[in-house]
């Protein structure tokens, strides 16, 4: 009996013993992931996103590369893709980086219900290669009918006007996101390219989940959108976060202070630059675009590099 006590006694304690290292265990993994995602609109995700934008712009040929990017970035744990309609060789390409993204999303293993896949709307692509504006309402509807389509969804996750066009007053832009907003058409609304003036009028017409602007090492001049969406919890999403496609994999060579505090880490560069974009707020989400698993892979480690203030003062002096 009293071994029998004793065996029972002995079983519930080593059961004790693990649910408490299990529980100590899920609270660590999710105090650790925690720490690994913020905040977009209502929702929240990892900390790193992907910007799909160099798949179409730079080299579309091997779309197989292109998938197993995308797929190495979710298996990674990215949950926010970033991408537009004019992401494409010209106007008759128009969509096709949505087009590539939705293909990726639908031959994933995982969950894609936890994904949001951010577009916009309000570029053009022209076939000189240029990148005409075009903010009319009019075309913003049509320009979201046809993501709506590319995605192959009923209602787009973030749909955010791509840049305003000074020939439109920028409310009439915004309004429209409002509209779409209202009518279910996209799930939540952001903007890009804006300056504070802009940022602020267009929350007062539309709740404002995003602001996607340049933000770098080499372009730091938007730290003030930053700051102003720091102080009213928007989620700002550095756009060419690690200097753009033709510059980023020479970020260690143009940045010395970079290099030098990625050497002592024993990482990339670019983690460092993605982490000290990090620790600026906790409302920025880093976009770094890729076209290689390698790339996204190695970016995605900057949610574990913690710099330490003296770092983060080399950096911003640099
Ligand atoms: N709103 C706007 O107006 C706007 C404008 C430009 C871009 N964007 C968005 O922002 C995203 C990011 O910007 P971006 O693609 O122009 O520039 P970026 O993120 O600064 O650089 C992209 C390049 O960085 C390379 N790379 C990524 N991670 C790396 C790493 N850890 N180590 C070494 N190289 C690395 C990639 O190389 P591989 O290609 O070899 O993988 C890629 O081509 C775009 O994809 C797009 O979604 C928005």
């Amino acid at each position: 009996m009293d071994m029998d006590t004793g065996t029972t006694t002995t079983a519930t304690t080593t059961a004790a013993t693990n649910a408490t290292a299990a529980t100590e265990k899920a609270a660590t993994e999710k105090a650790e992931s925690g720490s690994m995602r913020r905040e977009l609109g209502d929702r929240e995700v990892f900390a790193i996103g992907l910007g799909a934008m160099p798949m179409s712009i730079r080299d579309q040929t091997d779309e197989k590369r292109s998938i197993r990017t995308i797929h190495a970035a979710l298996d990674a744990g990215v949950m926010l893709i970033d991408t537009a309609d004019a992401y494409s060789s010209g106007p008759d390409d128009i969509g096709h980086n949505e087009r590539l993204v939705a293909k990726a999303l639908a031959t994933w293993s995982g969950d894609g219900s936890n994904v949001i896949v951010a577009t916009k709307g309000g570029h053009l692509r022209a076939a000189d290669g240029s990148w005409p504006v075009d903010g009319r309402p009019d075309h913003l509807r049509e320009a979201c009918e046809a993501s709506l389509k590319a995605l192959g969804v009923e209602a787009i996750g973030l749909y955010q006007f791509h840049r305003p066009d000074p020939q439109v007053p920028y409310a009439e832009s915004v309004g429209t996101l409002r509209d779409l907003l209202d009518e279910g058409k996209i799930r939540m609304a952001g903007i890009s390219n804006a300056s504070v003036a802009q940022i602020e009028e267009a929350a007062r017409i539309v709740p404002l989940a995003s602001v996607q602007n340049e933000f770098s090492p080499a372009f730091r001049s938007s730290i003030e959108e930053l700051s102003y969406c720091d102080r009213r919890g928007i989620a700002f999403l550095p756009w060419s976060p690690l200097g753009g496609m033709s510059h980023a994999g020479q970020l260690g060579g143009r940045h010395e202070a970079f290099a030098q505090i990625a050497e002592q880490h024993g990482v990339s560069p670019q983690q460092v630059a993605l982490a000290w974009e990090l620790a600026k707020s906790p409302v920025v989400i880093p976009i770094p675009g890729a076209s290689r698993p390698e790339t996204i892979l190695d970016s995605v480690q900057a949610v574990r590099l913690t710099l330490n203030e003296s770092e983060l003062a080399l950096l911003d002096a640099e």
